[in-house]
Order: structure tokens, then sequence, then C-alpha cells
């Protein structure tokens, strides 16, 4: 085999054997333009653990990595922290290769896998809490339901304060670079500000929850290596404090306007509604979903405290992109907003209330009425607009 790949130290007994998928542009409905990276870990202990495999078409990218380090035939265990197929679509193909002692997983993570993929040997499944001896270094297992499946878990290498945190604190970036220090800070908040809204928001108060039980653990950490992006290494402190602050979902004066538009006049309303919320004093993102990703709608919401959605009326229907962008935004649940309908109709009009019900489903707060505009918004609809814009204005800031 012509050897391409290597692996990358991260201590001297633990190096990153994963892969980098430059070319990944849509992770189940997830807008990823910069690719991801699929990490996996390889700890030189007395008993060498393989920590996360990788996506299933990128298993030799793995092999190869693990292969500069060490013979793969060494490998004693495998800890499988997530059943997703990007960490363990490969495991079952690795297993049979490797031929490990014992792979280990949560009590439902070995469930999960036994259900997604055949195994011709066991899954040691694991508690929450429970160590388990490397010979010269000890793993601890955390499990973190939901986390960002019910299987998830954390292992944390005791000897040197290092997370495996598979999903959490991750990103998808495909880089160069495999340590947060190497990248722009900016660059790291956004992705992995988009990687949260993106994949985690739903679980925000088990994510609150979380960094309590951590910080009550007294654990402490040189490194947190999750299964997606940037190694953290050297600012582990504001990822952390990124999290708590995105968990929390406390709104700010800042309001999300997103529409579909047929002949402009909807996209009329949503400018009156923005120069309303500027003349209140709010600040706004004005987001056409003709023009935008569902991912980036969700994404400008992480940090807002008002949802204003618009549509124009098509058979009856809303637009079909502000239905694709409304069940996504509503799947992945922000909490703490209040918004508004609006839209243009030519003879019927039903966009209006399916986009209130949408909205009253996903507990925003309805203020004020909806707006509704037949064929062209008049001088007097596009007043009102400005004073719904207002009137959130007031509220956002209040
Ligand atoms: Fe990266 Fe939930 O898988």
């Amino acid at each position: 085999m012509n050897s391409v790949y290597n692996a990358v130290k991260i201590t001297d007994k633990v190096y990153w054997v994963g892969a980098v998928d430059w070319n990944l542009r849509d992770f189940h409905g997830y807008t990823t333009r910069k690719g991801s990276t699929y990490n996996a870990y390889l700890i030189v202990a007395d008993k060498i653990t393989l920590i996360d495999t990788v996506k299933a078409p990128f298993k030799e990218e793995m092999m190869q990595r693990i292969a500069s380090v060490i013979d793969p035939q060494k490998i004693a265990y495998i800890v499988s922290n997530h059943s997703e197929m990007d960490h363990s679509g490969c495991l079952s193909e690795t297993m049979d290769a490797v031929k490990p002692e014992k792979v280990f997983a949560s009590a439902i993570g070995a469930k999960t896998l036994r259900e997604h993929f055949s195994f011709n040997q066991e899954i040691t499944p694991v508690k929450d809490g429970e160590q388990l001896s490397l010979g010269d270094m000890t793993l601890q297992f955390m499990e973190t339901r939901m986390l960002h499946w019910p299987d998830s878990m954390f292992s944390y290498l005791m000897e040197e304060e290092l997370l495996f945190s598979q999903d959490a604190f991750g990103m998808h970036l495909a880089s160069a670079k495999r340590f947060d220090d190497e990248i722009d800070p900016a660059v790291l908040h956004f992705e992995a500000g988009y990687y949260y809204a993106n994949i985690l928001l739903p679980y925000s108060a088990l994510i609150a929850k979380l960094i309590g039980k951590v910080a009550a653990s007294g654990l402490t950490f040189k490194i947190i290596a999750p299964d997606h992006g940037p190694i953290w290494r050297t600012d582990k402190k504001s990822i952390i404090d990124w999290y708590a602050k995105w968990a929390a979902q406390k709104p700010t004066a800042k309001a999300v306007v997103t529409y579909g538009t047929m002949w402009k006049s909807t996209e009329k309303m949503a400018g009156a509604i923005c120069e309303g919320l500027s003349a209140g004093g709010a600040s706004y993102v004005l987001l056409n979903m003709e023009a935008s990703y569902r991912s980036d709608i969700i994404y400008e919401l992480l940090e807002a405290g008002a949802l204003i959605v618009g549509s124009a009326t098509l058979n009856n229907n809303m637009l079909p992109k502000v239905a694709d962008v409304m069940t996504y935004v509503k799947g992945l649940k922000p909490q703490n907003l209040i918004g508004a309908a609006f839209g243009s109709y030519g003879w019927s009009g039903e966009a209006i209330r399916q986009i209130q019900d949408t909205l009253t489903e996903m507990k925003v707060e309805l203020v004020g009425e909806a707006i509704r505009a037949k064929n062209v918004p008049t001088p007097d609809i596009l007043a009102q607009c400005r004073d719904l814009g207002k009137t959130i204005a007031a509220r956002l800031k209040g």
C-alpha cells in the first residue's frame, strides 16, 4: 500500500488519525460550505486504543494515519463515543481488519451500533463514570445523552487531562490546520456557532446541565478533542463559555426578518418592517430565503430575540422555500423568541395563517396582528409594517 496520510501528534501518547472531507456540502440538511473533518484518535498506551472511527469512505485515510504511528494490528481497544455514521460508518470494517480485544460504547451506543451495523464481535457497554484501565493510562466515560444522539458519551484520558468530546465543541470546517491556535479566533467563533445552531440547539437545556455536571466533577482539561474541526489545546475557556451562552438562549435586541417573495410585494413589506426595527433601535438581519441557506437563518437566530417571517401565497400555501426553512427551523427548537407573520397574496392568502400557526407551534410569542397585503402593499400597509417593526424593537429593548 502506498501511504499518503500521516498522523498528527497531539501529545507524546495521543495522535489525531482522522480524515478531512474537503467536499462535504450537506450534512443532513446543514449546509457545510467549508466541508468537515471526521476526527479519530489513537492513544498509544499499554493497551493501544482507537477513539472513534470515520465516515465509511474515509477508512483507508484513517488506517494510513494509524499505520504511520503503529501497526494497526496492535490496537487492543476501540471506543465508540457516538454511533452516528460519520464516526462509526467504518467501525465494523475496522474491527474486522484490526481484531481488537474489546470494543466499548455506552449501553445505548452498543445497542444503536448493533441496530445500524452487523459486527463479528461483541460491543462491551460501559456506564457513566466507569473507568477503563489502558495499563499505564486510564479512560473515564461520561454519558452525554442527546449530544448529539441518545448514545453519545465523552471519554476522558485522565493522565493527559484530555477530553474526547465527540460532536460537542466541534465544527464542520475542513482545514489543513488541526489546532485552535492555528485558526483565526473569529473563524472559530463563527464556525462553532454555526455548528451549535444547526446541530446542538435543540439540546440546549441538556448542554447547560452538562456544563454544570462537568464543572461539579472537578475534571480539568488541558485539551478538548472533538470529532469535527480543530482540537482545542490553547483556548479551551472560550468554547466552553460560548456553549454556556448559546445554551442559555437569552434573547437579544436583534430580529431575524426572513421571507419568500414572488413579485416583490412581500419583499417591500419586509423592508418596511426592517425600517421600523431600525427606527426603534433594534438591530436586524434581512434574509430572502431564496438567497440564503436554511442553515444561515438558524445561525442568525442563535443570538436573536425575534423571528419575523413573510411569504407570498402560492396555490393556497406558503412558498416551497418558506415551508422548507420553517420545517428546519422548527425542528431545531429555538427558544425565547417573539415574532410575527406577514405576506402578500392575490386572492386567498393562506400562507400568512400557516406561518402564524408554525410560529405558534414553535412557542414564538406573536406580537400584534399578522399583516396581509392584497397584490401590492399600499402606503397604509407599509406604515403598518414600519409600526410592527417599531413595536417589536420596543419589546426587544425592553
Ligand atoms: Fe458527528 Fe452526530 O455526528
